[in-house]
């Protein structure tokens, strides 16, 4: 059955800054720019859980197992809530994930894919990278939960009621996964021993977390800041993450990496 939306009357609800819920009718753009935002994240969510699963094991102590398992339980709860809200969309999630593999990472470590995308899921294309070494996962946590968090941010007054509810605890867990990061970074920034090789993983993972946001000016963006879904340009976004993460690394003693933007334009 189709419905006939008053198109400009839902624009100025959420203008008014009420809520959307899963069972109004919504606009076509609407409801095609939240599922696909919310297909990205639930994409990321799970593979990201996938790709921490094998440090459970490698963790260097009982107390580290202990809170990589945390971590995974966190990232995959955060995937059944967005599941749940594409699910309560019509979207048949089960069939999604059967479809894809999650647990998909690249061969090598050495490839850098830019913005490329690798598979048909909608994962954040940082999640395609394998993680090799306990500096790359506490690299993890510090740049790219980071990064998650100020994606996160500009979703949390977002119009669509499901999903703001959901980020809020969710962005809550991210900040535990930070400060997770942040206090491995900064013993092992200040140990000679383990210096150089902090550096290089911060170099790594600095260079990929900064493309995951977007272009500037991105087409997409626009239509998702006229529906409250996203906030702020993406390069708005990407340099308050860049500001906040050159104090932390600065404190620590690591040098700022240069990064060449790369964009992706699907994003
Ligand atoms: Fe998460
Ligand atoms: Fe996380």
């Amino acid at each position: 059955m189709s419905v006939t939306i008053d198109e400009q009357a839902f624009l100025e609800r959420i203008q008014r800054g009420e809520k959307i819920e899963a069972d109004e009718p919504m606009p076509d753009e609407y409801r095609q720019n939240l599922i696909n935002l919310l297909e990205m994240q639930a994409d990321s969510e799970l593979s990201g859980a996938y790709g921490y699963i094998p440090w459970i094991e490698k963790a260097p102590n009982i107390h580290e197992k202990l809170l990589v398992a945390q971590i995974v339980k966190d990232e995959i709860r955060h995937a059944y809530a967005i599941n749940k809200c594409l699910e309560e969309l019509g979207v048949d999630v089960n069939q999604r994930i059967e479809e894809q593999d999650f647990a998909y990472r690249l061969a090598e470590d050495t490839a850098d894919i830019g913005t490329e995308r690798v598979k048909r899921d909608k994962r954040v294309n940082i999640f395609y990278y394998p993680i090799e070494t306990w500096t790359d996962f506490i690299m993890f946590n510090f740049c790219m939960d980071r990064g998650a968090g100020h994606q996160l941010e500009d979703a949390l007054d977002s119009s669509y009621g499901p999903w703001q509810r959901a980020i809020n605890t969710i962005f809550k867990e991210e900040m535990m996964h930070v400060n997770h990061g942040d206090t491995w970074v900064e013993k092992l920034a200040k140990d000679p021993a383990t210096r150089q090789e902090t550096q290089e993983a911060f170099e790594k993972w600095f260079t990929r977390t900064m493309n995951i946001f977007g272009r500037p000016g991105s087409k997409r963006n626009v239509v998702y800041q006229k529906w409250h879904l996203k906030k702020r340009d993406n390069d708005e976004v990407r340099e308050g993450y860049r500001a906040e993460i050159e104090t932390k690394a600065t404190q620590c003693g690591l040098k700022m990496p240069v990064w060449i933007p790369d964009y992706d334009e699907a994003v």
